[in-house]
């Protein structure tokens, strides 16, 4: 890491406020929001590094692009990794004008008595260390102008919204950005976050995509529709670009009005996928391309 760490710091970034093309890295690029934001961004011109563990997925997804975003190899929860596709984005472009903290799974599941530990950690590791990495190593080589966009979740606001390791980490993400903004804030970069509703993409859909379709309509939320990418990749762009150029330690809530009705009960009992209620536990590793887990809860002693 010593290599790495000396050669982002000497680097300076000074195109930056001078114009030219804006570079972006988006971590979990390949897939659902995280995709939807590489296209939008590469549409207002920017070149993308998207960094994915999933690689061969994410390559597949950067092929409209005609090169102008690129795929690469990372697993948020390495510091090298993050450290490494932050050195990318500087040595092939030569600048770091925003970076997307958005790689995510749904993590650890089942009731508090029953979530094992490795399961816990692995939660925190990908949605709360990857995107302390991110900040740390984009934070580094940022110069005047440059965002930090984190996607958080309205699992943040309250106990409704997911299991209790993914409400905790996005509630840490929340927390993060506030902290990294007033502190960013001197030299110019500004750290917002986006927290997402129900979003149809494979995170959120995982098997249940007949479920929701025959639903018509999401549970407890005031827009008549479900949520897309595009609609938080939207939000997204916003909030890297200029015109949100006075707006730092947000959480931007773009979720159709759920937070704002309240949930009421659990949002995944209502949706059928809640796995307390059918007994049982494990962790969802999401798109990554590992296998999830599931395990009948273990009986009572
Ligand atoms: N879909 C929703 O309803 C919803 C709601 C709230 C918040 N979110 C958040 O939005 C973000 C994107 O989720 P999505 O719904 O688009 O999911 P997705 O599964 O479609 O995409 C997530 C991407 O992250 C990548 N990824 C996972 N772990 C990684 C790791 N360790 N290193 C690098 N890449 C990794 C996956 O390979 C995948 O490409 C996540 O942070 C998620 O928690 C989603």
């Amino acid at each position: 890491m010593p290599a790495v760490d000396g050669l982002l710091r000497g680097m300076s970034n000074e195109q930056h406020e001078s114009g030219g093309e804006r570079v972006a890295v988006v971590t979990g690029g390949g897939s659902g929001i995280g995709l939807a934001t590489v296209l939008r961004l590469v549409k207002g011109g920017y070149r993308v590094i998207a960094a994915d563990k999933n690689l061969a997925v994410c390559e597949k997804a950067m092929a409209p692009t005609d090169g102008r975003a690129v795929a690469s190899r990372v697993d948020v929860r390495s510091e090298e990794d993050v450290a490494r596709v932050i050195h990318e984005a500087v040595t092939r472009f030569g600048r770091l004008d925003t970076l997307v903290n958005n790689a995510g799974v749904g993590g650890a599941f089942g009731s508090v008595t029953d979530v094992e530990a490795s399961d816990w950690d692995f939660t925190f590791e990908v949605l709360v260390r990857g995107v302390f990495f991110g900040m740390k190593h984009a934070a580094r080589v940022m110069t005047s102008g440059a965002t930090i966009v984190n996607v958080a979740s309205i699992a943040a606001f309250n106990a409704s919204y997911g299991p209790m390791a993914y409400s905790a980490a996005k509630a840490a993400v929340k927390s993060m950005t506030e902290s990294a903004a007033v502190e960013l804030a001197p030299r110019m970069i500004r750290v917002n976050a986006v927290c997402p509703g129900l979003i149809r993409t494979p995170l959120l859909e995982a098997g249940h995509g007949e479920r929701f379709d025959a639903m018509g309509l999401p549970p407890v939320q005031p827009l008549p529709r479900w949520g897309r990418p595009d609609d938080i990749a939207a939000v997204i762009e916003f909030l890297a670009g200029p015109s949100s150029s006075f707006v730092t330690g947000a959480e931007l809530r773009v979720d159709g009005g759920m937070v704002a009705a309240g949930a009421g009960t659990s949002l995944t009992e209502q949706l059928g996928t809640d796995a307390r209620s059918r007994g049982l536990v494990g962790v969802n590793r999401g798109s990554t391309g590992e296998k999830s887990v599931v395990r009948n809860r273990p009986p009572k002693s």
